[in-house]
């Protein structure tokens, strides 16, 4: 018994003269003289001994106790010194710096765009991106079966409802919230929906599965082309902070009629031709046209009394010509040095 006691502060004593922090100090502390620690169990076995060993020995083991709780103070004396010592801060030192983050350049642009149209008495808009099959085609005028679904590479979700259909896609265009935001709010109605959208498309430089849309939507009396192009080009002048040329051509989309694909000169070479533009001196910029009467009527708005224009702006496409990034796959890289650039 005696030898055991002996052992025992000899460890303790040892561990003792590395302790440097006040958590090991505490967790040692526990480990020896805790309700479950080795050296109370120790004393806790002095009551099976007969009575004059119980007194020798209990007297030892409440000395190696004291000895061993003196250590333990002094230890915590000098940690806590230290600690003291620390904080006696020099105020006139420097501060650590704080790295501020930046803005992914499609928020900044995001941003700004946001700031335009409130300005036009537009509202923006979420909606969802895990979205049905309804309001992402059927909706916007594409049936299911329609050749007009093969213009856009879809996900569709592994999951088929009640009727044994695929009814859920990932959005493939922003276009999606056309009917759900007529429906909320009906006519006269003016809203943009930045957001995310997704193509199941092979990935290079110009094509990504994800990017970033900004659809705008336009509905009222007596709504023409020429408040179209009137509220395109109050936008581009915000954007590019210069009067932008553009120009129409027809295109299709089953969600418009007519429908036009809108360029504006070369912000580059000023229509000259270049590289960037493919020396047409040309940059497609966005599709755009006419809502279609059905898509009118499936958000519960009468054709006869309301029309309305939509257009479906390529928020990365646009992000990219205005800082000449070259390369798509590099907003979701998450690489910080090209993040830092803006
Ligand atoms: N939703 C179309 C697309 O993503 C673009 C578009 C929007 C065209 C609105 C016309 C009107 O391809």
């Amino acid at each position: 018994m005696k030898d055991k006691l002996a052992n025992l502060k000899k460890e303790i004593l040892d561990y003792l003269k590395e302790v440097k922090d006040d958590q090991v100090l505490r967790e040692l502390e526990i480990k020896y003289l805790g309700r479950k620690g080795k050296f109370t169990e120790v004393l806790r076995n002095l009551k099976n001994l007969d009575a004059n060993e119980k007194k020798e020995i209990g007297q030892l083991a409440n000395e190696i106790k004291k000895e061993i709780l003196d250590k333990f103070k002094e230890v915590k004396n000098i940690i806590s010194g230290e600690n003291n010592q620390n904080k006696n801060i020099d105020v006139t030192l420097p501060g650590k710096k704080i790295k501020a983050g930046h803005l992914n350049p499609l928020t900044i642009i995001q941003n700004e765009l946001e700031d335009l149209f409130i300005a036009m008495g537009f509202m923006v808009l979420d909606g969802p991106e895990l979205e049905s099959d309804y309001y992402n085609f059927e909706a916007v005028n594409i049936p299911k079966n329609h050749p007009a679904r093969d213009m856009q590479d879809t996900f569709y979700i592994d999951k088929k409802n009640k009727a044994g259909e695929y009814d859920l896609v990932m959005r493939t265009h922003t276009s999606s919230v056309q009917v759900r935001a007529m429906q909320k709010y009906g006519a006269p109605l003016r809203c943009v929906v930045p957001g995310r959208v997704f193509r199941c498309e092979a990935i290079d430089a110009s094509h990504e599965h994800t990017f970033d849309q900004m659809e705008g939507l336009m509905v009222g009396e007596k709504i023409s082309l020429v408040n179209l192009i009137a509220v395109m080009k109050e936008l581009l002048k915000g954007i590019f902070k210069k009067e932008v040329e553009v120009r129409v051509r027809p295109g299709y989309f089953p969600f418009v009629e007519p429908g036009i694909e809108l360029d504006i000169k070369c912000t580059l070479c000023e229509g000259k031709g270049c590289p960037a533009c493919k020396n047409s001196g040309w940059l497609e910029l966005m599709p755009a046209g006419l809502v279609h009467p059905k898509v009118l009527e499936y958000g519960g708005i009468d054709p006869q009394k309301y029309s309305g224009f939509a257009f479906g702006l390529g928020l990365t496409r646009l992000v990219m010509m205005k800082y000449g990034i070259n390369d798509i796959r590099l907003f979701n890289s998450g690489d910080l040095r090209f993040l830092e650039q803006f």
